[in-house]
């Protein structure tokens, strides 16, 4: 595990998205729905463009482009056009800090 600061909670209100460089390929986004925080490659499986700015669901985003829903616990598109499964990452709050372990997405730590 290495959880890196990714921003701060007041930067993410409840039922937001942001996007985030942690040094990665591709940014992450931080996401905080009514049942918490979750992270996400910010970039959709079925096209080139950032989830971060997709809508909200309970615990899944949607692309804004196709409208392909994904489950952010498991990353899983849950509506077509999309069909591949997008990493998620472990999250952990702490106080005024969200951190994110990008080294780690959950899918690899099943395996
Ligand atoms: S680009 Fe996201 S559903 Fe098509």
């Amino acid at each position: 595990m290495s959880f890196v600061r990714a921003c701060s909670v007041a930067e993410v209100p409840v039922g937001s998205a942001i996007g985030i460089d942690l040094g990665g390929d591709a940014d992450i986004a931080v996401v905080n729905t009514e049942d918490g925080f979750f992270a996400i490659r910010d970039v959709c499986s079925h096209g080139e463009v950032p989830l971060s700015d997709g809508d909200i669901d309970g615990c899944t985003l949607e692309c804004y482009m196709h409208g392909s829903r994904f489950d952010l616990r498991t990353g899983f598109p849950l509506e077509l056009p999309a069909t591949t499964r997008v990493p998620v990452y472990p999250v952990r709050v702490d106080g005024d800090h969200v951190f994110v372990d990008p080294d780690n997405p959950i899918d690899s730590q099943e395996q």
